[in-house]
C-alpha cells in the first residue's frame, strides 16, 4: 500500500486529510514516524513554509510527504496578517486575541474584503509539487459562531450568509481554501497511484 507521511502535529487536519484520501492510499502524521518536535516556520510566504516543512521531513526521514501551509489576508491591511496568521497578536498568544486584533484594525473600515490562502508542497520521490486553495470573503464587524478554529468567528465566505464557525465541518470543507488545496491533492494522488 502506498504511504504518504502528512506533516502536520495537527489530528484535526490528519483526519480530514485521512477522509479524502479515501482507500487509495494511506496517510499518517509527523507523530506516526516518531517525529515529535515543531518545526520551524521561518520563511516570509506560504510557499516558502510548506516547503520548509516538506523538505525537512524528506531530508531527515527520507519518506514521500506533503505540508501546508494557511493564512488569511485582509485587503484593507495590506495582506496581514497573511503568513503570520498564526501568532498576530504576539509570540504566544491564542486564536481569541488575533481574532480581537483583527477586529479592532478593521473598526470603521469599509472595504472588508479578505481571502483564505492554503499551500500544500508534496514531495514524491525527489520532486515537488505545489497545490493551492483560495476562499474569497469579509471580515465582519463581531464574532458569529462557535465551531472550526482560529479566525472562523469573522469570516463570512462570500455568497453566505453564515460565518466559518456557523458551519458544519462538512460545509466548510466543501468550500474552504484548504478543502480545495487538499482535494487537488487528492486528485493527483489517485491519478499517480
Ligand atoms: P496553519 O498554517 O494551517 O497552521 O494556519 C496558520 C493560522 O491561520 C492558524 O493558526 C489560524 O489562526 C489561521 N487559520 C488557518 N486555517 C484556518 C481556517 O480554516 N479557519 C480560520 N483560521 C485559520
Amino acid at each position: 500500500m502506498n504511504e504518504l507521511i502528512f506533516a502536520t502535529h495537527n489530528r484535526h487536519k490528519l483526519e480530514e486529510a485521512v477522509a479524502l484520501a479515501g482507500a487509495s492510499f494511506v496517510i499518517k502524521g509527523l507523530t506516526e514516524i516518531r517525529c515529535f518536535e515543531e518545526i520551524p516556520e521561518t520563511a516570509d510566504s506560504l510557499l516558502g513554509n510548506a516547503r520548509i516543512k516538506a523538505e525537512y521531513v524528506y531530508r531527515r526521514y527520507g519518506v514521500n510527504c506533503f505540508s501546508d501551509d494557511t493564512g488569511l489576508e485582509i485587503d484593507a491591511l495590506g495582506g496581514r496578517p497573511g503568513v503570520y496568521s498564526a501568532r498576530y497578536a504576539g509570540e504566544n498568544c491564542d486564536f481569541h486575541e488575533n481574532v480581537l486584533k483583527v477586529l479592532r484594525e478593521m473598526e470603521g473600515q469599509s472595504n472588508r474584503n479578505a481571502c483564505f490562502k492554503t499551500v500544500i508542497v508534496l514531495i514524491l520521490n525527489g520532486e515537488q509539487y505545489t497545490f493551492e486553495g483560495r476562499v474569497n470573503g469579509e471580515i465582519i464587524t463581531q464574532q458569529q459562531g462557535m465551531s472550526g478554529f482560529g479566525y472562523d468567528p469573522i469570516f463570512r465566505p462570500r455568497g453566505f450568509s453564515k460565518t466559518f464557525a456557523e458551519m458544519s465541518d462538512k460545509e466548510k470543507n466543501l468550500i474552504s481554501h484548504r478543502g480545495m488545496a487538499m482535494r487537488k491533492l487528492m486528485e493527483f494522488l489517485k491519478e499517480k497511484y
